[in-house]
């Protein structure tokens, strides 16, 4: 039987197990999926135990997404311009690091046919799903991205991977199109922004990262000022998608039955 993972800190709230033993049973496959709280000591024997066969994959979330790439030989060109892997194969003795957020992404979006050309983008937050979000907006031909965390320097880090970000003070809000929560505020129920977000006018996409818990503070801001509202279910489910493409090279159905199932 194959074994796969999803590692990070915290990972209790991961649906990943969830969908992916869905996808598992529905293909009639001989796997399992679990979930594990690391640190990042624990990197090295687990790719290791990947190495050796007794784990045949690994989904990496926060905080890892960066961390592991010293124990991978080989980056996609995804993950190698993001310096972001969030699944690891094992290939003809290669463990190899792969971004599939930049495609969940790109795919949610363009499943809400929204077209992101000409548009300017806010992002919140500089956490480790954001180096992927910006490349995917570059790859849509986005007019222009601009960033506001609360920690400038994170800011700033991105910016010596994207040098055309535009770097705002936390909390600023600009003239945007579209503008995605990529901060974790908004998992925990009391989480509050300190934003006013009723200045953003209205016509425009909010997009959150967050998918769980369905309403969030973000959410409601949205839908009281006339604004279209996406959270991060799709994403989720594209990246995974992506990822169980490549294990298993198959591609796992996304449909409403998985949708309501994971919400279940
Ligand atoms: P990581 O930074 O380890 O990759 P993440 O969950 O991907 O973790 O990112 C968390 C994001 O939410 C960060 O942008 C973080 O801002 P800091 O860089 O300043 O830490 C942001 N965040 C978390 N709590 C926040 C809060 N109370 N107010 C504003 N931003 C917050």
């Amino acid at each position: 039987m194959k074994k796969f993972l999803v590692i990070g800190n915290p990972i209790e709230h991961s649906l990943s197990p969830k969908l992916q033993n869905y996808w598992i049973k529905s293909n009639n496959l001989n796997a399992i999926y679990g979930k594990l709280e690391v640190h990042e000591s624990d990197l090295a024997e687990l790719c290791e135990n990947m190495k050796d066969g007794r784990l045949n994959g690994i989904n990496v979330t926060i905080p890892f997404k960066k961390t592991i790439i010293p124990y991978l030989n080989v980056l996609s060109g995804h993950a190698l311009r993001t310096q972001s892997v969030n699944t690891v194969s094992f290939d003809n003795g290669n463990l190899i690091g792969h971004n599939t957020d930049i495609d969940g992404f790109e795919l949610s979006v363009r499943k809400l046919n929204y077209n992101v050309m000409d548009k300017s983008i806010l992002i919140l937050g500089a956490g480790g799903v954001v180096p992927s979000i910006i490349y995917a907006l570059k790859k849509m031909n986005a007019k222009n991205i601009a960033l506001s965390n609360r920690t400038k320097k994170k800011s700033l880090e991105l910016k010596n991977i994207f040098s055309e970000l535009e770097i705002l003070e936390w909390g600023q809000l600009n003239n945007f199109d579209m503008i995605i929560n990529a901060t974790s505020l908004g998992l925990k129920k009391n989480d509050k922004f300190q934003i006013d977000f009723s200045k953003a006018g209205n016509g425009k996409l909010f997009y959150d990262v967050i998918y769980e818990p369905f309403e969030t503070e973000f959410s409601k801001s949205a839908k009281e000022t006339g604004n279209i509202y996406e959270n991060g279910l799709n994403m989720f489910l594209y990246q995974a998608q992506k990822a169980f493409n490549i294990w298993h090279k198959v591609e796992p159905a996304i449909n409403t039955k998985v949708t309501e199932f994971l919400k279940s």
